[in-house]
């Protein structure tokens, strides 16, 4: 198969170097010159584990390349996909659809042949049969069919989620198009990885559900957690207890400080406008991103409270800004309202990440970038553990505390226990719901 990849950011580029892997001819497309510069200078532009590798096996095979030429990339493509991004739509929650649109529009014009056009961005219920009506309007001799394939992979494990996927879900209208996409996920299909076919709305629709279903199940666990804190209880092992009930399952069940990565919160937002505009309410969902919002500040007073309520003249360490570990992705990561709630309290604060400096540095303006967490504590007045990166979870925390003004732990992403800490000679441990 000859394969198109409009998009080459972390959904892109993942899907067009793991498709060339599956021994499919891709040429992976961006509009951003420098994005398009560095990979085929052979860089990746992003940090996934393991995706520089799989890159260089590929492009040195010759399946895979990159350009900026649109047009040529979708000449004599079997199928195109559309992986460009879908933010936020300023001021009203719902998906900002005009990159899907315009990329729509651009391939139509390049299409030669049949061509099926694959929307795997994340979009509204709908979406697809705008593309077709995009598509059939600005080329009406285009010979093409569009399909829904939303992906599901997460950042930090895309590579594996994209090779063994839980399942591949396919929204498709007609056999013509069925077969093109059976053949692209055929090493998939022999592997006997479920694919489920359905109608076009099915695909962009479970897509939402399983979205906004995980930031429930998150959501839950965090409302559980603020309730032990003052009831008591151990929110660790309330979750152990419950996960390990099979209909509801141990995984989504960690409390921390809320929800956030390019995902979640957008589409959460874009599943409640929807219910919005069709006057059906998504009650849950939108009571989620309200406990999610509250969670976050929650933190902060948290924070707050173990700096003797008040952030003015204090030093905090923070270990871990991105979203979650494994990536340097910081797209609303909750770093980005605790952080800035630290430093308008007058606190100085000082940041350690092992990937997230470079985007992190013009989102987080005020504070001190450092190599190691160490360096980090040295005469600070609280650490404040906020990403659960492995560099994090065996600190020697005898020498931490030795370091600091006044040991004092934030943990919240319940790495360490109280015990441990204050044997290592913290004067204060503080986790979420314990
Ligand atoms: N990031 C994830 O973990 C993830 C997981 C599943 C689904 N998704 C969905 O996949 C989509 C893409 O997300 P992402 O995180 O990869 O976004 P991204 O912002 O990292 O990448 C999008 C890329 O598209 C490029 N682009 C935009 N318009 C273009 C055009 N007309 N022609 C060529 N290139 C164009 C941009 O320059 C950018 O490099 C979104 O809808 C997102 O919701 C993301």
């Amino acid at each position: 198969m000859r394969i198109a990849m409009i998009g080459t950011g972390y959904v892109g580029l993942v899907s067009g170097v793991c498709f060339s892997d599956f021994g499919h001819d891709v040429i992976c497309v961006d509009k951003a010159e420098a994005k398009i510069q560095m990979l085929q200078d052979g860089k990746v532009p992003i940090y996934e584990p393991g995706l520089e590798v799989l890159m260089a096996k590929n492009v040195a095979a010759g399946r895979l390349s990159f350009t900026t030429d649109l047009a040529n990339a979708v000449k004599g493509a079997d199928a195109v996909f559309i992986a460009v991004g879908t933010p936020t739509r300023r001021g009203d929650g719902h998906a900002d659809l005009t990159y899907v649109m315009a990329a729509a529009e651009e391939i139509a014009y390049a299409m030669d042949g049949y061509t099926v056009v694959v929307t795997k961005s994340t979009v509204p219920v709908g979406t697809n049969r705008k593309v077709q009506e995009v598509v059939a309007a600005a080329n009406p001799e285009a010979e093409f069919d569009v399909a829904s394939n939303p992906e599901f992979l997460r950042e930090g494990a895309a590579i594996d989620d994209f090779m063994r996927p839980d399942r591949v879900v396919v929204g498709v209208e007609n056999d013509r198009a069925a077969e093109v996409m059976a053949e692209i996920y055929r090493p998939l299909y022999l592997r006997d990885f479920p694919i489920l076919t359905t109608d076009l709305e099915s695909a962009e629709m479970i897509k939402y559900a399983a979205n906004a279903f995980l930031a429930t199940k998150i959501t839950f666990i965090n409302e559980i957690a603020g309730l032990c804190e003052r009831v008591g209880g151990d929110v660790k092992e309330v979750a152990r207890g419950i996960g390990l009930d099979g209909r509801i399952g141990n995984k989504f069940l960690h409390a921390g400080p809320g929800y956030g990565g390019s995902c979640f919160p957008k589409d959460t937002a874009a599943l409640a406008r929807i219910g919005q505009e069709h006057a059906f309410p998504m009650q849950i969902t939108e009571t989620v991103m309200r406990v999610n919002d509250e969670v976050k500040k929650r933190m902060i007073e948290k924070i707050r409270e173990a700096c003797d309520d008040s952030f003015n003249g204090k030093t905090v360490a923070v270990l871990g800004v991105t979203f979650k570990p494994n990536t340097d992705d910081m797209r609303d990561a909750p770093s980005l309202t605790i952080v800035p709630a630290l430093i308008g309290g007058g606190a100085k604060v000082r940041v350690v990440d092992p990937q997230g400096r470079s985007e992190g540095e013009a989102l987080l303006p005020g504070v001190e970038w450092v190599e190691d967490p160490y360096a980090a504590a040295k005469d600070a007045d609280a650490m404040v553990l906020l990403t659960e990166w492995n560099e994090f979870r065996a600190l020697n925390l005898t020498q931490m505390a030795a370091e600091m003004k006044s040991p004092r732990m934030v943990d919240l992403r319940n790495i360490y226990s109280r015990d441990k800490v204050k044997k290592s000679g913290f004067e204060t441990y503080v986790g979420v719901g314990r």
